[in-house]
C-alpha cells in the first residue's frame, strides 16, 4: 500500500474523507495531523481521534496529531456555520480511543518524510499552514515527498468569497509558500468537488448500509445539506475532501491539466484566489497538475464501496 498522511481541519466532509483513506487498503495512512480551519484546533485535533476509533480496526494503531492552531499571517476564520459548533454534527459519535500525540504535527510530518524519503504522499484537506511551515522548517521537502494531493482552490469561483474559496482564504499566504515550493503539487478544486454532491438518494445508500459508520456519514451530510441548499441552492453538500482522497486512490476519476497557479495574497476582493493559467499565456511552467474534469458517479460508487467495509 502506498503510504499517506492526512492533513486537515475535520470539519464534516474531512471526517468522510478520512474514512474513505482508513477504508482504502491501497492505501496505510501513515498518521493524521490536524490545523485550524472549520473549527478551532483543540475540536479539530479531538475530531480526528473520533474519526479514528469511529473507522474501528482500520483506524486502530493509527496516530493523530495537532498543528498550526493560527495561519500564518491572516486572522482566524472559521466554519462553524457549515460544520456545526463541533465541526462534527452527528449524534452516535464514540469517545477518541487515546490521546493525541505530544509532538507538533509540523515536526512529526518532516520526520516521517525524512524516514521514508521519496514514498509518502500528503493529502491535505484544509489550511495549507502545516505543510508551508514544514516548508520553512525543512527546505528540501519537496524532494521528500512523493506528491501533495490538496483539497482547496478553484480554477474558477470561490465559495468563500466570489474570488477565493475557503481553504485558500484561511491561509492565503501557507497556499502561496507551497505553489511556489516546487512540491509535486496535486490540485482539487471547487471546479471539480462542486460537482460532487451529496444528494439524498446518496445520503440515503450511506444510512442503508446499516453500520455506524454509514449512518454518522448519513446524519453529517443531511446537516451538510440543509446548509448547502440555503446557501448555495444545491440538493446537497459537495463531497470536496473525499474527492481529494479519492484523487489520490484513482486518479483516472478525474481529468488532469498541468499549469501555474498562482494565490493572490494582496487584499482586497481577490486575496486567497488561486489565479490558474490555463492556456498558459503568462509563460510560467507549470507547478501543479490540477484537476478539470470528475466522474462523479464513478466516485460516489467508490466512496460507498469503501465505507461499506467499515463497522
Ligand atoms: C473546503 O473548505 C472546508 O470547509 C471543507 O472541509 C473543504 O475542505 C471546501 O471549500
Ligand atoms: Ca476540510
Amino acid at each position: 500500500p502506498r503510504p499517506v498522511i492526512l492533513d486537515g481541519d475535520p470539519g464534516l466532509d474531512d471526517a468522510v474523507a478520512w474514512l474513505l483513506a482508513l477504508a482504502s487498503p491501497e492505501l496505510e495512512v501513515l498518521a493524521l495531523s490536524t490545523v485550524h480551519g472549520n473549527v478551532g484546533l483543540p475540536l479539530t485535533t479531538r475530531n480526528a481521534g473520533v474519526v479514528l476509533a469511529l473507522a474501528g480496526p482500520a483506524g486502530e494503531g493509527v496516530p493523530y496529531g495537532a498543528g498550526a492552531d493560527q495561519p500564518l499571517v491572516v486572522a482566524e476564520t472559521t466554519a462553524a456555520s457549515i460544520h456545526g459548533a463541533s465541526g462534527l454534527p452527528a449524534s452516535d459519535l464514540p469517545e477518541p480511543l487515546r490521546a493525541p500525540e505530544s509532538e507538533h504535527a509540523v515536526h512529526a510530518l518532516i520526520r516521517r518524510a525524512r524516514a521514508r524519503p521519496g514514498e509518502i504522499t500528503l493529502i491535505a484537506s484544509g489550511p495549507l499552514t502545516n505543510l508551508a511551515l514544514a516548508l520553512r522548517l525543512a527546505p528540501e521537502l519537496p524532494g521528500l515527498l512523493r506528491e501533495v494531493v490538496w483539497m482547496g482552490g478553484s480554477t474558477a469561483q470561490g465559495n468563500r468569497t466570489a474570488a477565493a474559496e475557503a481553504n485558500a482564504l484561511s491561509d492565503p499566504h501557507a497556499a502561496r509558500i507551497v505553489f511556489e515550493s516546487g512540491l509535486r503539487l496535486s490540485m482539487v478544486g471547487l471546479n471539480v468537488t462542486m460537482r460532487c454532491i451529496a444528494t439524498p438518494e446518496r445520503i440515503h445508500a450511506l444510512r442503508e448500509l446499516g453500520t455506524r459508520a454509514g449512518r454518522v456519514c448519513a446524519e453529517l451530510l443531511t446537516f451538510y445539506a440543509g446548509v448547502y441548499r440555503a446557501r448555495y441552492g444545491l440538493e446537497g453538500g459537495a463531497l470536496h475532501d473525499p474527492l481529494a482522497v479519492a484523487a489520490a486512490l484513482r486518479p483516472e476519476l478525474l481529468d488532469w491539466q498541468d499549469m501555474f497557479v498562482e494565490v493572490e495574497v494582496q487584499p482586497g476582493p481577490n486575496l486567497g484566489r488561486t489565479v490558474c493559467d490555463l492556456y498558459g499565456v503568462g509563460g510560467h511552467a507549470p507547478n501543479a497538475s490540477v484537476a478539470v474534469g470528475v466522474r462523479h458517479e464513478a466516485f460516489f460508487a467508490l466512496l460507498l464501496e469503501r465505507l461499506a467495509t467499515l463497522p
